[in-house]
């Protein structure tokens, strides 16, 4: 039996963490077995990893070991949860996977986007989504959104022309994979982000085999 990956992405303050249980409900509905897993983290070393990336005294990480943290952090979640839920069949829905690298690292940072595909196909042994939601949200009012709930971590204190760049490689990474991509408004009100997320996923469930890894 095989399972079906769903990964949600987008820049900060995009909505996703509070829209990802009530996608999961649904699936749930739909008679899936459900699992979610968040980026960085969701394994005890994972956790570690992420304390260390968001920790606003790490001002000083470069940008190659915070990639190779990220890298670090997904290995040991694709190999300890991930990809025993979907050799179970069951619907593993991650908040971030790989392509936050490529946005984030690449886009963001100027990581060289050819060296992180090498890298990232090394951490997830090529493990990729069958579906990836981007909830598109201007950037302005993304970071505002994060700073009202008071959430602001060491990520999210890089410029907002940084911020700028992470958008435009989700857009840009989007619209050359529309197969595998499904872009989402975030600015508008939330049931109508949530309705358009089930939908897509209702989609993906219907269309497409069950995941395959390689
Ligand atoms: P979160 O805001 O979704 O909890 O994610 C934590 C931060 O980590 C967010 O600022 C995005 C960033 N991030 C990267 O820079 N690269 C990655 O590979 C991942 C997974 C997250």
């Amino acid at each position: 039996m095989t399972g079906f990956f769903i990964t949600l992405e987008g820049p900060e303050g995009s909505g996703k963490t509070s829209q990802i249980p009530l996608l999961a409900d649904y699936v749930h509905s739909l008679g899936h077995t459900v699992l979610l897993t968040r980026e960085p983290g969701g394994t005890f070393i994972g956790d570690q990893i992420r304390k260390v990336l968001v920790s606003l005294d790490n001002k000083a990480l470069t940008p190659q070991a915070e990639t190779l943290l990220f890298l670090a952090a997904r290995a040991q979640l694709v190999e300890e949860v991930i990809k025993p839920a979907l050799a179970n069949g069951v619907v593993v829905i991650s908040d971030r996977y790989a392509d936050a690298t490529l946005a984030y690292q690449g886009y963001g940072h100027g990581v060289d986007l050819d060296v992180l595909k090498k890298l990232l196909e090394f951490a997830t042994s090529g493990l990729q989504p069958d579906l990836i939601i981007l909830l598109d949200i201007e950037v302005e009012r993304g970071l505002r959104r994060k700073t009202d709930c008071g959430e602001w971590n060491r990520l999210d204190a890089y410029s907002v022309a940084f911020h700028e760049r992470v958008r435009k490689g989700y857009r840009s990474m989007a619209e050359a994979a529309p197969h595998i991509w499904n872009v989402i408004d975030a600015n508008r009100d939330r049931d109508l982000v949530q309705a358009d997320m089930r939908q897509a996923v209702a989609k993906t469930l219907k269309s497409i085999s069950p995941h395959h890894e390689g």
